[in-house]
């Protein structure tokens, strides 16, 4: 949530942030500036600050109407938390002086009464953001050195952010310029991702790797509480208690390219385009013709495996519905008891304890703050017992290994769908979907006698291998499909999703996705829940979406659908064709495979129905009103 970038080096600073930005535009869209401080050969430096409201171009525009010279500034693009989406609530926040300027991504959990503190002793606040106390407490800091006759210089900035950053409570990563140091700025980061990309004779610190693929792909991820001083020398790095540190950088793996959006009219479209390779480039890493003895070939020794008797897992959103169809595989598949929980809700009313559990925290981005949150609890309150039956073990399932969930857990999952931009999530969905799918085949083919036997296990290894051409065949027929029936939910203003089963998370899924795109109001049920309340939303206007594949519950769902035909409601099928399924008002149909397959293709009609409406409606579906690609806040 929120982008933030900085650079220092030799050449003009703005274009490179304004690039930067441009990647970061996901994590958040209603406002973005730019400050640059710029020596000129004669006179003092100054600060140049550019902030608009809304969509990057709006800065972009006023950029190249006024510029912003210097080698050294910090740009950010915004997601609103404290302030409503305007250019006085935009970054960099200013300190009175004009000076100093802030950007920030997280949230200052105490800014009000810092406020009040800063506001007693005559301090001018000029926006409603938590942010802005940070500039005001900084240049409060400096006066105090320089009175006591320290001169400006990088180290004088960057002890008085050390001296700032214990006064806040809450997550951030923060990027500071100083008028009075154009050659030398100052980052920290709690709880928030911040990476410093190493370049020749400049640096680049960024919230996200997107930022830095086009720039460098040599980097170094700043760890919790850490702080940096960047200047074209070099880069110097503290932690909280202040001793200094010494790391190599690392490499950015191949994932990370610079985003395009090919031919295709939205990211969405593509991403949602891409899925067969997902699911191909999955089959050949985990399901190899000989992956030595297995069934799956996952990156896991057996003691991965040995003794679990529990599975809990957290997410949020797209994630967490996931996680259900996950937990189903791991139930009916494997035989272990498996929870999903709202990542949120799980931090402050955890289950009591249970011994030999593995706690899978599943996040595409690996940046979701509560999932972190989640899980860091979670391995704390293990690690307080002493009875090892109850020590943490804990997976991550991401599709960005790099992030700080992969450095917080042992094990993990790449999904490897490479890069998402849409805020939508698509191919990450579908990528979550596999990783749980070959997690229940590796620890169903352990525990043969509590399931399926081998066979059956094999028969669904048979039925993956094929995912890939069957979802490129889909695909190709529901975009067409799809687009042409958008025009038919001009004025929808409900739509209902029934499933059950494994398909109940796919109902959830394909709600969120037509609320998130299109702001249509819609609600996933458990198709057999209807009756019991939500069916007296029914009537002709509100379409109800059933998802009606063969197997145990498939006579059940459509005699849920019949009950919403009853009372009128336009009923589309997402369901094999026949007769069975005539009672369809539409059909968007969807071959038959094994029953625990399926969620594998019922998402897609869900996905490109919801990109379809929401594209015919003129929407801006990569970028949502209100919404953020990553969610780095609680
Ligand atoms: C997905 O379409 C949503 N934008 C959102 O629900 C998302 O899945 C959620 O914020 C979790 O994100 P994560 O997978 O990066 O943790």
């Amino acid at each position: 949530m929120c982008g933030i970038v900085a650079l220092i080096g030799s050449r003009e600073a703005a274009p490179q942030l304004l690039e930067g930005l441009r990647q970061l535009e996901y994590r958040g869209y209603d406002s973005a500036g730019i400050a640059t401080v710029h020596q000129p050969q004669q006179g003092a430096a100054a600060l140049h600050c550019l902030r608009a409201e809304g969509k990057l171009v709006n800065l972009t525009a006023r950029f190249e109407a006024q510029g912003a010279p210097g080698l050294c500034g910090i740009g950010h693009t915004r997601w609103a938390t404290h302030g409503k989406p305007e250019e006085r609530n935009a970054h960099p926040h200013l300190d009175a002086s004009g000076e100093l300027a802030v950007v920030q991504n997280g949230i200052i959990e105490n800014y009000r009464s810092l406020r009040e503190q800063l506001q007693a002793s005559g301090v001018l606040f000029r926006s409603d953001t938590d942010t802005e106390v940070i500039p005001h407490l900084l240049a409060g800091q400096l006066r105090q050195l320089q009175a006591k006759g320290e001169p400006a210089s990088g180290a004088l900035l960057l002890q008085a952010l050390q001296q700032v950053l214990p006064l806040l409570q809450g997550s951030y990563a923060l990027a500071v310029v100083w008028a009075q140091t154009p050659a030398a700025l100052v980052v920290a980061r709690r709880s928030a991702p911040l990476l410093i990309g190493l370049g020749e004779g400049e640096f680049l610190c960024a919230s996200d790797t997107p930022a830095l693929a086009g720039f460098t792909r040599t980097i170094l991820p700043m760890e919790d509480g850490e702080v940096a001083l960047l200047t074209p020398l070099g880069i110097e790095l503290y932690g909280a208690d202040g001793g200094r540190r010494q790391r190599s950088p690392s490499l950015l793996s191949g994932t990370e390219q610079v985003v395009d959006k090919r031919s295709f009219r939205h990211f969405m479209l593509k991403e949602i385009h891409e899925q067969p390779e997902t699911a191909a480039l999955w089959v050949a890493r985990h399901l190899p013709e000989d992956p030595g003895g297995h069934l799956v070939a996952l990156p896991f020794d057996e003691d991965f495996y040995a003794g679990v008797e529990r599975i809990e897992i957290l997410a949020c959103g797209t994630s967490r519905h996931a996680a259900q169809v996950g937990a189903y595989l791991l139930e009916q598949l494997a035989g272990i008891p498996a929870n999903v929980f709202y990542a949120s809700e799980f931090r402050y009313s955890p289950p009591p304890l249970s011994a030999h559990t593995l706690t899978i925290g599943v996040t595409q981005s690996g940046e979701t703050a509560d999932t972190l949150a989640a899980l860091a609890m979670e391995q704390e309150r293990r690690s307080l017992v002493a009875d090892p039956s109850f020590a943490p073990r804990l997976l991550g399932i991401t599709n960005r290994p790099e992030s700080s969930l992969g450095r917080l857990v042992p094990h993990l999952l790449d999904i490897g769908a490479g890069i998402e931009v849409g805020v939508a999530a698509t191919k990450t969905f579908l990528g979550q979907l596999l990783a749980f799918y070959g997690l229940a085949l590796a620890f169903a083919e352990r525990r043969v006698g509590r399931g399926p036997n081998r066979e059956q296990l094999k028969t669904l290894v048979v039925g993956l291998r094929a995912m890939p051409q069957q979802l490129r065949q889909l695909v190709e027929e529901h975009d067409r499909r799809c687009a042409e029936l958008a025009h038919r939910f001009e004025s929808t203003q409900d739509v209902i999703f029934l499933g059950r089963g494994i398909n109940y998370p796919i109902a959830l899924e394909g709600a969120l996705k037509l609320k998130e795109i299109s702001y249509i109001h819609a609600e996933g049920y458990p198709a057999g829940e209807m009756k019991h309340g939500p069916i007296a939303l029914l009537d002709a206007r509100v379409p109800v979406v059933s998802i009606a594949m063969p197997g145990k519950v498939f006579d059940k769902v459509l005699s849920n659908a019949q009950e919403a035909k009853a009372r009128d409601a336009q009923l589309i099928g997402v369901a094999p064709g026949g007769k069975d399924t005539e009672i369809f008002d539409l059909l968007l149909p969807v071959p038959e495979v094994d029953e625990l397959l399926s969620p594998l293709l019922t998402v897609i009609p869900m996905q490109l129905l919801s990109y379809h409406i929401a594209a015919h409606r003129g929407l801006d579906v990569d970028q949502p009103r209100n919404l953020a690609k990553s969610v780095t806040v609680e």
